[in-house]
């Protein structure tokens, strides 16, 4: 095993993993011990891993069933299960992500984890990351009670819909990905299927509505709730350096990346398989 090192950043979200090089194949007891890790503090991050998208591949495949390709972002040609983010910073072009999400909650089983490694980094565009767990624990006894057994509906459309229009396949590319991934509902409340624990699980981009309340509850009880969650105190934000890796659990925490700089930003992303969120 690796002379593997923890650093915790907080109590609550995030730590630093040393002693492990990407580069080199990983024995069981390190992988499980990144696991745990993973488990623990919700985000680690890899400082100044010096690796390609094929060694990307083959560290998250210790970790589970790698997601199909993002059907809007782009890819790298020759490992497609990497998806490439970038963006020129001003809102010169890209897709931004600077607004509070969990990974492609529009799929019936989201991702578990995402892993993203820093390609291109510019002064400023630091990701942030908020714990779901902390939230929903946050919260008075009396919204837990009412919340527990609510469900919401998640939406790729809302996200996506006029990027992908206003995009090369236009209306033909938008038709067939609602077919192939049509609105979905998630409990606001999940358990954890590892840790038992309980997380919020709603977010600004993906989530549509909460089934069952008329709009004006339903829209001011999400905005309650998202804006619960984005709180600092629950709160890890990472200034990226060339080589950095981040493996985050997607079934606990929330993110955005700011959009905050200027010059080309750009990440290597892949998204591990997750199950459906159960209650
Ligand atoms: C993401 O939203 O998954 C990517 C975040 C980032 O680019 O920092």
């Amino acid at each position: 095993m690796s002379a593997i090192a923890i650093r915790p950043l907080n109590p609550t979200i995030g730590a630093e993993i040393h002693g492990v090089d990407l580069a080199r194949d990983l024995d069981r007891a390190t992988c499980q011990a990144i696991h745990q890790a993973m488990l623990d503090h919700l985000v680690i991050v890899f400082p100044g891993q010096n690796i390609g998208p094929d060694r990307q591949l083959a560290f998250a495949r210790h970790f589970g069933e790698v997601e199909p390709p993002h059907p809007v972002f782009g890819r790298v040609p020759e490992v497609p299960e990497v998806t490439v983010i970038e963006q020129n910073g001003g809102g010169a072009d890209g897709i931004y992500n600077d607004v509070w999400h969990t990974d492609v909650t529009f799929r019936a089983r989201p991702a578990m984890a995402s892993i993203l490694h820093a390609q291109a980094v510019p002064a400023g565009g630091d990701t942030l990351w908020s714990s779901l767990y902390a939230a929903y624990e946050a919260l008075s006894p009396a919204i837990r009670a009412m919340i527990g057994e609510l469900s919401a509906i998640h939406d790729y459309y809302m996200a996506f819909g006029d990027t992908v229009l206003a995009g090369r396949g236009g209306i033909r590319k938008l038709a067939e990905d609602i077919q192939a991934l049509p609105p979905v509902r998630h409990p606001v409340v999940r358990t954890h299927p590892e840790t038992g624990r309980k997380a919020l699980f709603v977010n600004r981009v993906f989530t549509k509505s909460i089934s069952g309340l008329s709009p004006i509850e339903s829209d001011h009880l999400l905005r309650l709730l998202c804006e619960f969650a984005e709180h600092p105190n629950y709160q890890l934000r990472h200034r990226w350096r060339p080589g950095d890796l981040a493996m985050w659990d997607n079934r606990c925490t929330m993110h955005l990346a700011t959009s905050n700089f200027s010059g080309y930003r750009k990440m290597h992303r892949i998204t591990l398989l997750g199950d459906e969120p159960r209650r």
